[in-house]
């Protein structure tokens, strides 16, 4: 299959400026007090675009693969709850920027970092198996992907919601 129809490549390109914009939210937090603005600024854009990334999961691509592989269909109920834990560490470190507890932020979103590269890789470990599943699979299984993958392409998620660092 081509590279630009896979499952994995779509939602690998996201975690990869995901994973950008959380380092720069760190860098912004350990460099101290006099960052705290920048600091605060580049947490809020890392939220929004996460809300915005967990959004798409949930009502795109997650919903695509239930339909694709009911066998699946415990992984994905485990990935989708572990989006409300994130929501919720994002709330708590939000309200240790908005009260200068820096050390707590440090904490709480290296924390969040590691937990969340782990649900990266498990995601892009659900969806690489899809993939190669589809390659492998039925003329019939083949066209009905590459249905849903037409509806991603030409969602309005796509084009208005994928993150973007530096913004
Ligand atoms: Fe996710
Ligand atoms: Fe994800």
């Amino acid at each position: 299959m081509p590279q630009d129809e896979s499952f994995e490549r779509r939602v690998a390109e996201q975690h990869r400026l995901l994973d950008g914009m959380f380092a720069e939210v760190l860098e912004a937090v350990c460099a101290g007090a006099e960052a705290s603005a920048r600091a605060r600024a580049a947490f809020a854009r890392l939220r929004e675009a996460l809300e915005v990334h967990f959004d798409q999961e949930e009502r795109l691509h997650y919903p695509a693969v239930g339909a694709l592989s009911p066998g699946r269909a415990d992984a994905v109920a485990a990935i989708v709850r572990a989006h409300d834990g994130f929501r919720a560490q994002l709330a708590e470190i939000h309200a240790s920027l908005a009260s200068a507890r820096r050390d707590e932020a440090e904490r709480r979103l290296r924390a969040l970092i590691e937990e969340f590269v782990a649900h990266e890789a498990a995601e892009e470990g659900l969806l690489a198996s899809l993939d190669r599943e589809i390659a492998a699979g039925s003329s019939a299984a083949r066209s009905s992907s590459a249905r849903l993958r037409a509806r991603f392409s030409r969602s309005r998620y796509d084009r208005r919601h994928t993150p973007s660092p530096g913004r």
